[in-house]
């Protein structure tokens, strides 16, 4: 397995957690940002154990506020990483996880998308959040017609709030307001979306979970 990023300490902790468990892990200090990155960290990661029949797009970032008061800045961050960073990777990936569908084990690969329940659900304050995240659903569905034939799944997951360090990278203005929403419900935790994943990608290679919409018990948006 292979985790990219761009916070080494970070890394090197889940790494640790990974192996203190008997798994194996790696990890690839990368800025997801730009072709060359991403191109490099497919690289890295195929170069020991030399298949990639997995690939997660995690990376995100959500910049809460009004359209309008959004200082400079903010919309490329949320454009760049949620949506250049995945069709960096996933350009990057596709070749290796069309090989793996046809000579892997599994003779399937998976590729699984992250986007959120700000892709079902818009509401005010998110707006360039919404647009990136409707803009992955769409990308998914498009590719998983492209890539169905040569038994690439493509899929998608909507998680609703879960407990990480998402919203502390919104303005510390407007962080109170989203602290006093968080706080009402009982979030998910990474475990959950995880736990989504391993249910997508070890399904049967004649199972297809292209969409999985899952938020807190509590969440009523
Ligand atoms: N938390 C929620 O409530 C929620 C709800 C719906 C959807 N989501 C989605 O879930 C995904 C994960 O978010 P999260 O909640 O785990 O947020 P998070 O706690 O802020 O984690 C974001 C992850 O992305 C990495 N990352 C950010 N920018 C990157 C870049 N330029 N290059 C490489 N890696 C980068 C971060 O590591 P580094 O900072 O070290 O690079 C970190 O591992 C996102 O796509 C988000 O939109 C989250």
């Amino acid at each position: 397995m292979a985790l990219v990023a761009r916070r080494a300490d970070r890394l090197a902790e889940v790494v640790a957690t990974i192996e203190s468990q008997g798994g194996t892990a790696k990890a690839i200090v990368s800025d997801l940002t730009t072709r060359t990155a991403a191109h490099e960290a497919v690289e890295q990661t195929v170069s020991t154990p030399g298949r990639l029949d997995t690939v997660v797009n995690n990376a995100g970032v959500v910049l809460m506020g009004p359209f309008m008061d959004a200082p400079e800045g903010e919309w490329e961050r949320m454009i760049d990483v949620n949506v250049l960073g995945v069709l960096y990777v996933t350009n990057a990936a596709l070749p290796q996880l069309i090989k793996a569908a046809e000579q892997g084990p599994r003779r399937t690969a998976d590729l699984v998308n992250i986007s959120s329940s700000g892709r079902p659900v818009a509401r005010p304050g998110t707006a360039v959040y919404n647009l990136t995240k409707f803009g992955i659903n769409g990308f998914s569905e498009a590719l998983r017609q492209e890539t169905q034939p040569l038994r690439v799944r493509v899929s998608v997951i909507e998680p609703g709030n879960v407990d990480t360090e998402l919203a502390s990278h919104t303005r510390e203005e407007l962080r109170a307001g989203i602290e006093a929403q968080i706080q009402a419900i009982e979030r998910l935790q990474p475990s959950d979306v995880a736990e989504t994943v391993a249910y997508i990608v070890t399904s049967d290679r004649r199972v297809a979970v292209s969409e999985v919409f899952v938020r807190s018990g509590d969440q009523n948006w």
